[in-house]
């Protein structure tokens, strides 16, 4: 069995954890640093960076002590290299690089964006769900990412993106209208919540973007505008209002997502889906996913909440798999703001309903 320290600071959570290759989480902690970029609205990168640097040696030790390990007995050091802020991928990559060396052990960069895809392969506190089978179409819905992706194994070169966002990323979305709302940063998971109690028809229309039938393109930048416009022109007023407004953005975003991930597989003809990324905790993406994808007959597989967010688990998990490959990299390696996973879909303004 082999054993994986890794690490993650690709943007604004100090994450370190200890993962079996078999995906048991031995240990996972992450400091988020969202009061840190809270009074900006977004994350702020330099800001990061520097308290990356702060925090890196603790979460470190911190997660080597909870998974009762030393770093002696851990078999590589994985951390994320690629794709993310520069200077908060700098921080991790230069510290997994220290413990590598000062331990002797083989170094692993793990693609942001495959540990996301990897992450339904995480099993925590004794809980067993089922894994999930390749392939699958997986939907990777972030902060900075939302694309949908074939994977027809657990390596980058087996997964071929399908379509991605040409613009803004899903969470980019939720965050932007939920500071049109006035409800601080993040605003995704506060719109999750209001939306709750909000009626989507007692509040604005939307229309669903790239809704063409064949697109499995993305695009959320306007939409942000509309509900923008609409809110200038009718400010909702009080809370239920705020409320049916979060529902109708909330609605029309789920409606995408779901429609060109069940379009994806039915293309594919893949009979598996994975949910996958910050966004994946949507308590109504969750569930009418799994309405859909039961009406298909389509085996879906939600990583729990905490594997959705950024976390080093599913670094930790990829780098196991990676190094079981024999795919160490060298001392010389450098991060990279992109990822290695190839994009299919142009990035730019989105073709008015195509
Ligand atoms: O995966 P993640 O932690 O970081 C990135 O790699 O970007 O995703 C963070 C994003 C934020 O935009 C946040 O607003 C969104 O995920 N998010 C949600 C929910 N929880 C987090 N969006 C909608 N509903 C949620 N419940
Ligand atoms: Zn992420």
């Amino acid at each position: 069995m082999t054993t994986v320290l890794g690490i993650e600071s690709s943007c604004d959570e100090t994450a370190a954890a200890v993962v079996r290759d078999d995906g048991v989480v031995l240990s996972d902690v992450v400091r988020s640093q969202i009061a840190v970029h809270a009074p900006f609205g977004g994350v702020v990168p330099e800001i990061a960076a520097r308290d990356h640097l702060r925090a890196i040696v603790p979460v470190v030790e911190q997660a080597l002590a909870e998974a009762g390990v030393c770093l002696e007995q851990v078999d590589a050091v994985a951390v994320t290299h690629r794709p993310g802020l520069i200077g908060a991928l700098l921080v991790g990559v230069q510290a997994a690089k220290g413990l590598a060396w000062a331990a002797n052990k083989p170094l692993v960069g793990v693609d942001h964006l495959v540990g996301h895809l990897l992450s339904p392969f995480l099993k925590r506190d004794g809980l067993v769900s089922p894994e999930p089978l390749f392939p699958f179409i997986g939907l990777l819905v972030s902060g900075g990412h939302s694309a949908i992706y074939r994977c027809d194994g657990p390596d980058a070169a087996e997964m071929h993106e399908l379509g991605a966002t040409r613009d803004d990323a899903v969470g980019e979305a939720f965050d932007k209208v939920g500071k049109l709302l006035g409800l601080g940063y993040p605003g995704g998971p506060v719109i999750d919540r209001l939306a709750q109690q909000g009626d989507p028809d007692r509040s604005f229309t939307l229309t669903p973007p790239m809704a063409h039938k064949d697109s499995l393109e993305l695009s959320f930048s306007g939409l942000k505008s509309a509900v923008a416009r609409q809110l200038a022109l009718k400010a909702p007023e009080g809370e239920q209002a705020v409320a049916d407004a979060c529902a109708a953005f909330q609605r029309v975003v789920v409606d995408t997502l779901v429609t060109k991930t069940l379009r994806a597989a039915r293309r594919e003809r893949v009979p598996n889906v994975v949910l996958a990324g910050g966004v994946a905790c949507n308590g109504e993406l969750r569930r009418r996913m799994a309405e859909a994808c039961e009406h298909r007959q389509l085996r879906l597989f939600l990583p729990a909440p905490r594997n959705c967010t950024d976390n080093a688990a599913m670094i930790a998990y990829a780098g196991a798999v990676k190094f079981r490959m024999g795919r160490v990299v060298g001392f010389d390696m450098a991060p990279l703001t992109h990822t290695e996973l190839p994009r299919v879909t142009r990035k730019g303004r989105g073709l008015r309903d195509a």
